[in-house]
């Protein structure tokens, strides 16, 4: 299976249950596993192998990515890169075309995904994370 062609997308919102395997995913990326999502949040779902999950603010034409991740055994196949542009697609279609999020500085994989989908870094925050690491800021406009 490859990302060519575009994925089979599933949108998840604020109610809907938590597949089993999106729980597995998260604990194994994140090491924590996070709830079903809330009535501002929105998942994205390529079944069995990547979530992109959202909040969003569409009153103020905004959404935040909280988390992305892609089943580990699927790296580096474009998985990310489909779900993060269809994802994009969606959002502005929704009518929130300013997209923000954080990420850990030393996460080189996730800020070459973020720089490949036209993402502009716009700020730092020191010792964001409770390790103590910095948080990058990035933002993207348009769909
Ligand atoms: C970040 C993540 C979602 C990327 O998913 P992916 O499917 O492997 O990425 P893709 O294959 O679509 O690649 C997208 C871009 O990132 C680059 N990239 C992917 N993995 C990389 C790595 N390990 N190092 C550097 N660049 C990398 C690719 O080269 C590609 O850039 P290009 O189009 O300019 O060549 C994945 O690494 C992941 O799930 N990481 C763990 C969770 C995480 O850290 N999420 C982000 C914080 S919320």
């Amino acid at each position: 299976m490859s990302a060519e062609g575009g994925p089979c997308l599933v949108r998840l919102a604020g109610g809907d249950p938590l597949p089993a395997w999106v729980a597995r995913l998260d604990r194994t990326a994140f090491g924590a596993g996070w709830k079903a999502p809330a009535a501002h949040e929105a998942l994205w779902l390529i079944p069995e192998l990547a979530f992109a999950r959202w909040a969003c603010v569409p009153a103020a034409g905004e959404a935040e990515l909280l988390r992305i991740a892609v089943d580990p055994a699927h790296l580096g196949q474009g998985w990310g890169r489909s779900l993060l542009e269809a994802c994009q697609e969606a959002l502005a279609a929704e009518r929130m075309p300013s997209l923000f999020l954080e990420v850990r500085v030393s996460n080189a994989a996730a800020i070459r995904l973020y720089q490949a989908c036209g993402w502009k870094r716009c700020g730092l925050r020191s010792g964001y994370y409770p390790d103590g690491e910095d948080a990058a800021l990035f933002q993207r406009s348009g769909s």
